[in-house]
């Protein structure tokens, strides 16, 4: 069964409506499906199993101590960037032997962090940062084990704002530097190359660039080797697309195809770091009709959801579906395909309250007439969604709910206005 998924008129994540979680949980309110999420992790298990993979979690994805928990529990690692996102992993009871640390710009503060806690490896992004590394580690008595994160340039076909593996981006190093950082790296004591690291996108959805990377990545660890690093990990990063409109993702056995046989030529293991694709599909953002108004042929949906809760469509002017989580008279549910034409549907722009043109979910698009009080889902909003929330406007950010089977369990309440004043009443 579909996680989300219509039932006598009525939207469901697993067996709750969702009327009935807005009406107890109130809106704008994130709805996640442990049984999506759990069932993404095992298909990622399943599809690698040949190169023995540690799945990676990408906490930026989804960091609610909800989802790092049962994912931990479910034996999933996780791929973090922040000392925030790891003291978040420690909190849910992730094992830091099984987290990976990226980032272009760690302090000192947090390589600390990361060595004290005992991950498994640094993604390490520049000769600078390998030396800060170093120098850390050599301060508190320990060998820092290290990924050097590669670029291998090849261009991932997604939003410029989220491809990352192509010689101009800020991300790693090209293939050349990287060796060169490597050579110099045999001779510090305090750091112990263990893996080799890309991630060259996200919201990929074709095998070819994967293609173009690993056979680059395979040719570079037999390199590293040579130098005498001992390199285990081949961690190929996240990226995997997922469907927003219709059914332009690629399943992750496709994806499986074209990395597992590199690992295995390198006679590595596979870490792999996916965030999107376990969490967007996994969640769904509620909030209700406030308004409805025209102006001249215009109009306009006013819904209790902003740019603040839900920043995708402004910033990367992506695609999120939208339809009634409660089916108006006569009205279809959600179609699968947004390029499917609706009989009975207008088009509406679904904006919410913030003062920003840039406030909109969706615009033009095809809707059934609704009107105040009336419930709408916002789909894919399970990644990069609340994590990118923010309280513009002083807004409370939404709460979130993971539901399990019939069950519902409230994983963050909604902000308070005391929240958001709080830092600011504590300076005297
Ligand atoms: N590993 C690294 C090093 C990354 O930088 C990222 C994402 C991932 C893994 C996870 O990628 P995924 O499997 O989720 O594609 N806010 C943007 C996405 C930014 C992705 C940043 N890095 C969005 O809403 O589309």
């Amino acid at each position: 069964m579909e996680p989300f998924h219509y039932q006598n008129g009525q939207l469901y994540c697993e067996n709750v409506p969702a009327a009935e979680l807005a009406g107890r949980f109130g809106t704008p309110l994130f709805v996640y499906s442990q049984a999506s999420i759990l069932g993404t992790l095992r298909s990622l298990q399943a599809a690698f199993t040949a190169v023995d993979p540690l799945v990676c979690y990408s906490v930026k994805a989804n960091s609610n101590l909800g989802i790092l928990k049962i994912m931990a529990q479910h034996g999933s690692g996780f791929d973090v960037v922040s000392a925030g996102e790891l003291y978040r992993v420690g909190l849910a009871g992730g094992e830091a032997g099984k987290t990976v640390f990226a980032g272009v710009g760690k302090t000192d503060d947090e390589i600390r962090a990361g060595l004290e806690a005992g991950v498994l490896m640094f993604n390490v992004e520049s000769e600078a940062e390998l030396a800060a590394v170093a120098r850390v580690a050599a301060a508190v008595g320990k060998v820092a084990p290290i990924a050097l994160r590669v670029n291998p340039d090849v261009d991932p076909k997604t939003h410029r704002y989220i491809s990352t593996g192509k010689k101009e981006s800020k991300f790693g190093m090209d293939i050349e530097r990287a060796a060169k950082v490597a050579e110099a790296a045999v001779a510090i004591d305090s750091v112990r190359m263990i893996g080799m690291h890309m991630h060259i996108g996200s919201q990929i959805t074709s095998t070819e660039p994967y293609a173009g990377a690993v056979a680059k990545g395979v040719e570079l660890i037999d390199r590293l080797r040579k130098m005498g690093h001992p390199i285990a990990w081949y961690n190929m990063g996240g990226g995997y697309g997922i469907n927003y409109r219709g059914h332009e993702a690629r399943p992750v056995e496709e994806f499986a195809r074209v990395i597992v046989p590199a690992v295995k030529a390198a006679g590595c293991r596979l870490a792999i770091e996916p965030g999107r694709v376990i969490a967007g599909n996994a969640g769904i953002l509620l909030s209700r009709v406030l308004y409805t108004k025209q102006s001249g042929e215009k109009r306009f949906l006013i819904q209790d959801a902003a740019m603040n809760d839900l920043i995708r469509p402004a910033l990367y002017e992506s695609y999120h579906r939208i339809w009634p989580a409660v089916l108006p008279p006569g009205a279809a549910p959600a179609p699968e395909d947004s390029e499917s034409p609706v009989a009975g549907t207008e088009p509406w722009d679904v904006v919410g309250p913030v003062c920003e043109s840039g406030d909109f979910l969706a615009k033009d698009r095809p809707l059934p007439r609704l009107d105040t009080g009336d419930l709408l889902a916002t789909f894919s909003a399970g990644a990069y969604g609340m994590v990118m929330a923010s309280n513009y406007n002083t807004r409370p950010r939404a709460a979130e709910v993971l539901v399990d089977g019939p069950d519902a369990r409230l994983v963050r309440r909604r902000e308070t206005l005391e929240d958001l004043v709080r830092p600011e009443l504590e300076i005297t």
